[in-house]
């Protein structure tokens, strides 16, 4: 029975600014997408990942992700979609359909590139544990307002009760599947999971497994790495 890693990779990064998918941007020379693929082979317990690359950069994802897979692994990598929701169903639909065994499904954003294979292992033994559906989470350190559409603050909600959600997101392969039959759109996958009134579980994330979305995210990421914590 295989853990199948989909890896949604095919967003512009505009916000990034380096005129290029924000998944081939290299940190300290190796790309963003080929750090987060070898923090999920690193956990030791993903067997396949199938990656959405950019439609006009398959080739060169291909090129970059190619020897990651270890013994008895495999990379897959297709076209990713309009949105980030079309680029995991489309994933999805090729592993089931590609990897029949498929049992536990995560869903991990290639800009998370410095996840820790702790977090990876920690996700997919929960699923194994029982849970239809795993997220990984932090808890906020601001206070968090709630504002209208001109900006003016019509609710403070409780701090305490409050999480900051991050990937791989883990999931019971069937549980995804029908989740995903919906057809809507959200901006994480628990979310089309919760609509099924799927409860869904929570594990301590880490501050490393934070999204590259701005140059100061990747600025942050690179002090991590010269650091020496990874
Ligand atoms: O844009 P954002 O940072 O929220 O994207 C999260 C992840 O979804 C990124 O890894 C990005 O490459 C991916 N994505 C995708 N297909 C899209 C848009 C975003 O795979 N059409």
């Amino acid at each position: 029975m295989s853990v199948v890693a989909l890896v949604p990779a095919a967003g512009r990064g505009e916000r990034l600014g380096f005129g290029m998918p924000k998944a081939l941007v290299p940190v300290d020379g190796v790309p963003l997408l080929t750090r987060a693929v070898r923090g999920l082979f690193a956990s030791g317990c993903v067997h396949h990942v199938v990656i959405a690359a950019p439609p006009s950069d398959v080739d060169q994802v291909r090129t970059v992700t190619a020897s990651l897979a270890p013994a008895g692994g495999a990379v897959h990598v297709l076209a990713g979609g309009a949105e980030r929701t079309d680029s995991v169903r489309l994933a999805l639909a090729h592993a089931l359909a590609e990897i029949p065994d498929t049992r536990v499904v995560l869903v991990h954003d290639a800009a998370r590139a410095f996840t820790p294979p702790s977090v990876v292992r920690d996700v997919v033994a929960a699923v194994e544990s029982g849970h239809d559906a795993v997220i990984p989470v932090l808890p906020v350190a601001d206070t968090v307002k709630q504002v209208d559409e001109v900006g003016v603050v019509v609710a403070t909600p409780d701090r305490a009760v409050l999480r900051i959600v991050q990937t791989p997101q883990g999931f019971n392969a069937r549980v995804l599947e029908n989740a995903y039959r919906s057809g809507l759109s959200a901006t994480d996958d628990a979310a089309l999971v919760e609509l099924l009134g799927v409860p869904v579980a929570t594990v301590p994330g880490h501050p490393h497994a934070m999204k590259i979305t701005t140059p100061f995210d990747l600025a942050v990421a690179s002090a991590v790495l010269s650091g020496g914590t990874r």
